[in-house]
C-alpha cells in the first residue's frame, strides 16, 4: 500500500473531531502532526480539542501545534452550531498533554522545506479558516516544493454561502488567507458546500454508527446528533453535511468523488461577496486552472468508509 503522509490543519469543531478520528483509522495515510487555528473557536479551545479527540483515538502520540490566533486582517469570527467546547454535548476525557512549545506556522515550515530538500512530498489536509497555511507561504514560499497537494474544505459555488448569502465559513473566517492559498501555484483540491450537502449524516446514517460498539463510535454518533441542523429547506433532508471529513475520504479514496479543473479566485475587497468562491466555469479568462474543485461525492461509500474505520477502533 503507498501510505500517504498527511497534516491536518484544522479547528476542531464537531466535523473536524470526525475528520481526526477517521483519518487516525486509515492505514493509506501517515498523519505525521495537527496544527490548530482559530475558527470555529478560539485557537486555545481547538488545541485543547485537536489533543481530547487524539486521546479518544489512543493517539497521543501524534504531536499538536497551536497556530494563528486571529485572522490576517479581518476580525475573527466563531461558528454558530459547535456547542459551548466546540464538540457539542460530547462529554470526553481530559488530554494528558499539552501542545508541542513550536508554533504550527513554524512547525508546517520546517517540515515542509525539509521535506521538500529531501525530494520528498507531503499532503496537507485543511478544514478551518486557512491563516496558518497562508502565514507558511508567506514566511517561506519553499515550502511549495514539499507538498504533493493542499486538499481543503472550504467555499461555496453553485450551493450559495453557509455563513453570508456568498460566503462559506473557512473562507469568510479568512478570506485574504484563503486568496494567498490558492493563487500560491500550489495543487489545490477543493470540497465546497456543492460537494459537502451531499453528505449529510441523516438519522439513518447516525443509527448505522450508533450500532457500533465502542467509545469512539458512541462518541461520534452522540456528536452527529447535536450536528443535526434540522433545516430541510436547505439540505434536503434530516441531519447536517458532514463537511470536513470529506478531505481525508478524498485522500484516502478518491475514486468516493468527481472533480472540475478550473481556475478560482476568493473575494476579499467586496462587502457583499467578502469570502466568496468564484469560479472560471466556463473559460471566460484565459487563467489557468489552480483548483480541482470536487462536485460529486458517493455518500453511501463516504459513510460506509467513516463506519468501517469507526468500527476498527473496537472498545
Ligand atoms: O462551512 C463548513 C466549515 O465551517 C467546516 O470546516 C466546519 O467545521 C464549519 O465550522
Ligand atoms: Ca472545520
Amino acid at each position: 500500500m503507498n501510505v500517504q503522509r498527511i497534516i491536518i490543519d484544522c479547528d476542531p469543531g464537531i466535523d473536524d473531531a470526525v475528520s481526526l478520528l477517521l483519518a487516525l483509522a486509515s492505514p493509506e495515510v501517515e498523519v505525521l502532526g495537527v496544527t490548530t487555528v482559530c475558527g470555529n473557536i478560539p485557537v486555545d479551545a481547538t488545541t485543547r480539542n485537536a489533543l481530547t479527540i487524539c486521546h479518544l483515538a489512543g493517539r497521543d502520540d501524534i504531536p499538536v501545534y497551536s497556530g494563528a490566533v486571529r485572522p490576517i486582517l479581518r476580525e475573527p469570527i466563531m461558528a454558530e452550531f459547535s456547542g459551548g467546547s466546540g464538540l457539542g454535548n460530547a462529554v470526553l476525557e481530559a488530554p494528558v498533554r499539552k501542545a508541542e512549545v513550536l508554533h504550527a506556522v513554524d512547525y508546517l515550515v520546517k517540515t515542509l522545506v525539509e521535506a521538500g530538500e529531501r525530494g520528498e512530498k507531503i499532503t496537507l489536509c485543511a478544514h478551518g479558516p486557512l491563516t496558518n497555511l497562508a502565514l507558511m507561504i508567506r514566511h517561506s514560499p519553499a515550502v511549495a516544493k514539499g507538498i504533493e497537494r493542499i486538499v481543503l474544505m472550504g467555499g461555496a459555488f453553485r450551493a450559495g454561502g453557509n455563513r453570508t448569502r456568498t460566503a462559506e465559513f473557512n473562507m469568510l473566517a479568512d478570506p485574504h488567507a484563503a486568496a494567498i492559498v490558492v493563487s500560491a501555484g500550489i495543487p489545490i483540491t477543493m470540497l465546497p458546500l456543492d460537494a459537502t450537502y451531499q453528505a449529510m449524516a441523516t438519522p439513518e446514517r447516525v443509527e448505522k454508527i450508533r450500532a457500533v460498539p465502542g467509545k469512539v463510535a458512541q462518541t461520534v454518533a452522540d456528536i452527529l446528533t447535536f450536528w443535526d441542523r434540522k433545516d430541510l429547506k436547505r439540505y434536503g433532508s434530516l441531519g447536517g453535511p458532514l463537511h470536513d471529513p470529506l478531505v481525508p475520504a478524498y485522500v484516502i479514496r478518491p475514486d468516493l468523488f468527481t472533480i472540475e479543473s478550473t481556475f478560482v479566485e476568493v473575494e476579499w475587497r467586496s462587502e457583499l461577496c467578502f469570502g466568496q468562491t468564484v469560479a472560471d466555469w466556463y473559460g471566460r479568462t484565459d487563467a489557468a486552472h489552480n483548483v480541482d474543485v470536487v462536485l460529486g461525492v458517493n455518500a453511501e461509500g463516504f459513510f460506509d468508509l467513516l463506519t468501517e474505520r469507526l468500527a476498527s477502533y473496537g472498545n
